[in-house]
């Protein structure tokens, strides 16, 4: 029998933890990746159990899943309110060094982060589930930006420009770029440590042509943090 991995139990903890907190008649904002699906899962269980929960998808994957999971499914538009959010990241700033932005968050790894931003930013309160792998004093891994297709060049230049340094993000299947479920690229930038995320945001978000950046910071109000044998829930 095959058994679960010490980061998968994390990842599961964090998700199942995350979706107790879906209460009825919630609308939630159901995130990307492989620790939400986990949320997902355990939400369309209570969904079978009689609880009654609105979804709106961030991605293509997320809305498979949902629907996989039973979960009814709504739009931004069609509603006053999202309660909850609950979503991955690839980095989240765990230290009180003002600096560093604690809370703040790299995402994107699954090309998702354009959607995931601005369901997230219109939740009550949005929960970040993770494994402790994620957890960093800086932010320094690649943030990915969605850039329309034609102006990858000029956004590449402006990145060079900033002290990045930008790649394509290719298909695993090494058969071209990947494209978003909105039709743009993905540029992955490296920039090193980042030390002022909220300032670079901003430098991010305007250079023409860029969709949305992998930067989230004052987003997040809780990381639900699991580990083998438990789960830390950070403010
Ligand atoms: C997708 C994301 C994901 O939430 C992030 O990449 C984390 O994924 P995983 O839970 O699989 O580690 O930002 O765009």
């Amino acid at each position: 029998m095959k058994t679960e991995g010490g980061t998968e139990t994390a990842k599961r903890r964090a998700g199942e933890r995350a979706a107790e907190e879906v209460e009825d008649g919630d609308v939630v904002g159901l995130g990307t990746g492989s620790t939400t699906a986990y949320a997902i899962e355990a939400i369309g269980e209570a969904v079978a159990d009689g609880l009654e929960v609105q979804g709106i998808p961030t991605s293509f994957q997320s809305r498979q899943l949902a629907l996989e999971a039973g979960i009814p499914l709504t739009t931004l538009d069609a509603v006053e309110t999202v309660d909850l959010a609950i979503d991955g990241a690839d980095q989240v700033v765990d230290a009180d060094d003002p600096g560093a932005a604690r809370g703040a968050l790299i995402k994107g790894g699954g090309a998702a982060h354009a959607r995931e931003k601005f369901v997230d930013a219109a939740a009550e309160r949005f929960v970040v589930v993770a494994d402790p792998s994620k957890l960093t004093d800086r932010l320094e891994r690649s943030v990915p930006l969605e850039v329309l297709p034609d102006a990858r060049p000029v956004v590449a230049d402006r990145i060079r420009e900033a002290g990045g340094e930008p790649s394509l993000r290719e298909a695993e299947r090494k058969d071209g770029p990947v494209v978003t479920d909105n039709g743009n690229l993905v540029l992955d930038c490296e920039f090193g440590p980042i030390d002022d995320p909220g300032t670079f945001a901003s430098t991010l978000s305007s250079i023409p042509g860029v969709v949305e950046h992998g930067l989230f910071v004052d987003l997040a109000d809780a990381a639900y943090v699991g580990s083998e044998d438990g789960l830390e829930v950070r403010e």
